[in-house]
């Protein structure tokens, strides 16, 4: 039998993952604390990578990764060829257009204005396909909130999940976007390949939920 193989996005949604694992009798060997990338299930003949998360669905999509973990605003802003299969159900934040107060008013007048963001795809397909609105796109790294308040942006596209960060900057949501949700993804040929024991993890994971 070949290993199927799976790649999990690092940080946030890792553990939930690997807890989801556990709990439908997958022992995925992680050692959390390790620098070790790649864990090995002999008996089931299962291998676990932790990835970037924004490379993650680069893996599943080349094949080296069979099934992927990962958050749908990688998905939708990596626009790779796959099939997403199930929504996990933790992970839950939004995407929105945030900015400072002040900005409300020019914003909703449709003004040409900077967004900064570390989802540019997500932002150009909002504005230009969704509100048919031209705008500057400025792509950061991480700790975007901080574009608006020091005026490298007038808005920012971003994720929210407690709403803390935005409020402790003084920021507030203009628009929402979508929701988002951790998601499992799985290569087009190993569906079909692999389609017996990969069911059979999409049957078992969708059990966790009716529980
Ligand atoms: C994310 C996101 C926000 C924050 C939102 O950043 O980009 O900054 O979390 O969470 P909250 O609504 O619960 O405050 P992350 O911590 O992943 O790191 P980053 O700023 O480096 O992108």
């Amino acid at each position: 039998m070949r290993y199927l193989t799976f790649a999990v996005a690092k940080g946030r949604l890792a553990k939930k993952t690997f807890e989801l694992f556990e709990q439908i009798g997958i022992e995925s060997n992680m050692e959390q604390k390790s620098r070790k990338l790649i864990f090995t299930n002999e008996d089931l003949k299962l291998k676990f990578f932790l990835a970037k998360a924004s490379d993650v669905p680069t893996y599943v999509e080349y094949g080296v990764a069979d099934i992927g973990f990962v958050g749908k605003d990688t998905i939708q802003e990596e626009k790779k060829n796959l099939y997403e299969v199930l929504d996990l159900g933790f992970g839950r934040c939004k995407m929105v257009v945030a900015g400072l107060k002040t900005m409300q008013e020019p914003y909703h007048k449709n003004a040409l204005i900077r967004v900064a963001t570390k989802y540019p795809n997500i932002a150009r397909d909002y504005f230009y396909n969704g509100k048919n609105q031209k705008v500057d796109i400025i792509k950061l790294n991480g700790s975007i909130e901080l574009a608006p308040l020091v005026g490298l942006s007038d808005v920012i596209v971003d994720i929210v999940e407690t709403g803390s960060t935005l409020k402790e900057n003084g920021l507030i949501i203009f628009e929402h976007i979508c929701d988002l949700s951790a998601r499992m993804v799985v290569n087009r040929v190993s569906l079909k390949m692999e389609n017996d024991r990969i069911s059979n993890i999409i049957e078992n994971l969708k059990t966790l939920y009716s529980q």
